[in-house]
């Protein structure tokens, strides 16, 4: 399986990712954490990222578009891929077809997550991630067993620091008007698939599972 998750922040892009890791032992590729791992080992991209991250703008298509290039032809992702957050503009699309080409592979799916907004601003005020191993809680509906200690690692937890709301209605809005556009992008080529992902979660993993198992190879 070849899938990208597409949704707006907040919608589960990253917690549904697991899931299909667990589920079909291919790797997730996100964006978003490759650029914090960079930022937080202080190279010149994680410099050059973390300027636009902060504020909630997209990093340039030419930095995400090179990352993606290297970590797909890595040998864990011969088997199949998980893309969360990647592309996020009509241009990263188009690379991403062009790198798919030339691997002589395909995608299997594109899953749009369908959240309301005010799930989103919940999901994105209660979030909170693990400073030592990323690992992501949520204080209203994924509480760790001890407050503000990972329940994986003991690591102190704290929100991303584009998780303030100032930041989180730019993303918003950079999402309807960079990203949102993929949606028709691959609805013309039939690849597109969505489910509602509010309600229980148990229910959510299923409807996931269902739709993109609807004439999918796995
Ligand atoms: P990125 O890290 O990709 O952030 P995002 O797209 O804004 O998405 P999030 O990670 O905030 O949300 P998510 O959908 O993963 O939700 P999660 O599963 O955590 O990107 C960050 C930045 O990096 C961008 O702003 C940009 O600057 C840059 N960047 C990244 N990729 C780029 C690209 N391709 N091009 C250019 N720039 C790029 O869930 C949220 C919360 O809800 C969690 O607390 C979780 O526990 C909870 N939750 C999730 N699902 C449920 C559920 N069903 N029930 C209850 N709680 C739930
Ligand atoms: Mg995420």
């Amino acid at each position: 399986m070849r899938t990208i998750l597409l949704g707006e922040p907040g919608a589960g892009k990253g917690t549904y990712s697991l899931e299909l890791v667990k589920r079909y032992g291919i790797p997730q590729i996100s964006t978003g954490d490759m650029l914090r791992a960079a930022v937080r080992a202080g190279t010149a991209l994680g410099l050059k990222a973390q300027e636009f991250m902060k504020k909630g703008e997209l990093v340039p298509d030419s930095v995400v578009i090179g990352l993606i290039r290297e970590r797909i032809a890595q040998p864990d992702a011969a088997k199949g891929f998980i893309l969360d957050g990647f592309p996020r503009t009509v241009p990263q699309a188009v690379s991403l077809d062009e790198t798919l080409t030339e691997l002589g592979i395909s995608l299997s799916s594109v899953f749009k997550i369908e959240v309301s907004r005010e799930t989103l601003i919940k999901r994105l005020t209660g979030r909170r991630v693990c400073k030592a191993c990323g690992t992501t809680y949520n204080i209203d509906t994924m509480r760790p067993l001890k407050e503000g200690i990972c329940d994986k690692c003991g690591g102190e937890l704290i929100q991303r620091p584009d998780d303030m709301p100032a930041t989180i209605e730019n993303r918003l809005s950079v999402y309807h008007k960079d990203t949102a556009p993929l949606i028709e992008y691959y609805e013309k080529k039939g690849l597109l698939r969505r489910a509602s992902c509010e309600g229980e979660y148990e229910d959510v993993i299923a409807r996931i599972f269902a739709a993109l198992e609807k004439g999918a190879t796995v």
